[in-house]
């Protein structure tokens, strides 16, 4: 059984002081029993000062990294250089980086085999506009992200999926729990045609869009959806313990 993920991405928000603030509001508020894996992004400067306060009950990311792993790359920051100060993983592919930033699948691909080498976790992000999904072309824009970056030459053992369609990112606007369902399952037998059916099944696939913690235990509860990224709500204590305890739910079957 695939065990649920919530990760937090903060975005370019809060300060250190409110970050620290917010990681101890989270710790406090968790259940003793919480069986699910948890990870917060915040912005790069904030991943080293942070590592100290988590615990161990938290994974700290950083929300992009380089492909390169040193070298005259003025403000870039390397996968290796994260792996030094002790950060876990990195989100790879986010819509913000696609669609403000400009990051295309040939420098993702490069992001995502770099990250890995480097010895971090991935999280791999996904997902289609509005205007491509009112086109039919849900599945089409999948289909380019997943194989355009992804093949047998990267291997998804510390990789996880994240299904963040972009008009539902910020927006309040949530993918209803069979909207996540149709497109998590696609990717997944994307994977299963890419990497076999065993590798498919163990693949973690999360949700991503105004997830909340009135929302979460619903989304959580399709059977290929094994976790949330969340932006908005995550920059509240009390929001993501609630999404938290949502995954519980979800994955408890409760
Ligand atoms: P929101 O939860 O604010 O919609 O953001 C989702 C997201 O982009 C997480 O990476």
């Amino acid at each position: 059984m695939r065990r649920k993920y919530v990760a937090g991405n903060w975005k370019m928000n809060l300060t250190l002081s409110e970050g620290k603030a917010l990681i101890e509001g989270v710790l406090a508020g968790l259940p003793g029993d919480c069986a699910v894996d948890l990870a917060v992004f915040p912005p790069f400067v904030y991943v080293h000062p942070l590592l100290g306060f988590l615990k161990g009950k938290l994974e700290i990311g950083a929300q992009n990294c380089y492909f390169e792993p040193s070298g005259a790359f003025t403000g870039e920051v390397s996968p290796v250089m994260l792996r030094d100060v002790g950060c876990h993983s990195v989100i790879i592919g986010h819509s913000e980086r696609r669609h403000i930033l400009g990051e295309t699948n040939g420098v993702l691909k490069k992001k995502v085999v770099a990250a890995l080498e480097a010895g971090l976790k991935v999280i791999y992000c996904v997902g289609e506009k509005l205007d491509e999904r009112e086109a039919g072309r849900t599945e089409a824009v999948l289909h380019g992200q997943i194989h355009e970056v992804l093949g047998p030459d990267v291997s998804l053992e510390r990789v996880t999926i994240a299904y963040e369609p972009v008009w539902a990112i910020g927006t309040g606007k949530t993918a209803t729990g069979a909207q996540a369902q149709e497109a998590h399952a696609y990717i997944r037998r994307e994977i299963g045609k890419l990497y076999g059916p065993g590798v498919a099944e163990s693949l973690r696939i999360q949700y991503g869009g105004s997830v909340k913690a009135s929302n979460a235990r619903e989304l959580m509860s399709q059977p290929d959806v094994d976790g949330a990224l969340v932006g908005g709500a995550s920059l509240k204590a009390d929001e993501f313990v609630g999404i938290i305890k949502g995954a519980m739910a979800a994955q408890s079957g409760r």
